[in-house]
């Protein structure tokens, strides 16, 4: 059996959010976003053990009000993160005693499901890193700089990433260690292992995995826990 880790990212500001508080603490349906992700992968028969990444100020925050509170099973460490998603994912996988398996997950996409987290499990065994995602709904347009539209890509070749994003763990710890040190910045884990050569395995997601980035989404948010509950 494979021992698989799954890194739970909640260190950002939610910017975008433009609350005072970090949006992974905000409620949907009476409880906080981040309990909801929490949940369910505590609660997933083939993940091992989880690493939740917390901003500096909200660690001790995260085990009492979160943790304690909503008694998430399977948390080996809460560590903190860092000033870009790519040092919070690093610092999490610096955590890690050993693993075979590790999935990389935002905090803020709490409608992640059972089948989802597995089928990235069975993909990472067999492809040794893969994503879920979508087929996005709208036509995607390459633009030029002064907003003229230069190209139309078919939408079959088009792919929205979602988390969870899974890897074998000494290959992606050897390639966020590399990228570090290379000093290249990303906005996904894919492109971590892309950048180094490896392949990704693209999988279908769900169009309810969204990310709570703006207030609409807590709206959205809470329809889509109304409906799959
Ligand atoms: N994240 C993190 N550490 C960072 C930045 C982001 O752990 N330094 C996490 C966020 O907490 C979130 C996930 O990465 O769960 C995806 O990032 P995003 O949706 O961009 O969240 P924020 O960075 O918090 O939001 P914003 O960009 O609007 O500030
Ligand atoms: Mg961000």
């Amino acid at each position: 059996m494979s021992k698989v880790s799954a890194i739970i990212l909640a260190a950002g500001k939610g910017n975008r959010m433009g609350k005072d508080i970090n949006k992974q603490f905000l409620y949907i349906n009476n409880k906080p976003i981040l309990s909801h992700t929490l949940k369910i992968f505590s609660e997933n028969r083939l993940i091992n053990e989880i690493i939740l990444v917390a901003a500096e100020g909200e660690v001790e925050y995260c085990e009492r009000e979160i943790i304690k509170k909503y008694d998430i099973k399977k948390v080996s460490f809460v560590v903190k993160g860092g000033i870009d998603r790519q040092d919070s994912v690093l610092n999490g996988l610096e955590a890690i005693k050993d693993c075979d398996i590790v999935l990389i997950h935002d905090g803020a996409r709490p409608f992640v499901t059972n089948s989802i987290i597995e089928d990235g499990i069975k993909y990472t065994k067999l492809y040794g890193a893969a994503s879920c995602g979508v087929t996005p709904k709208d036509t995607i347009k390459i633009k030029n700089q002064l907003n003229f539209s230069v190209h139309t890509p078919h939408r079959h070749e088009l792919f929205c990433v979602q988390t969870p994003q899974c890897f074998e763990y000494n290959t992606i710890l050897y390639c966020h260690k590399k990228l570090k040190e290379d000093k290249i910045k990303v906005t996904d884990d894919t492109m971590v292992a892309e950048h180094y050569g490896h392949k990704v395995y693209l999988y279908e997601g769900s169009y309810n995995n969204i990310k709570i980035t703006t207030p609409e989404d807590l709206v959205i948010g809470d329809q889509i826990l109304k409906s799959i509950k």
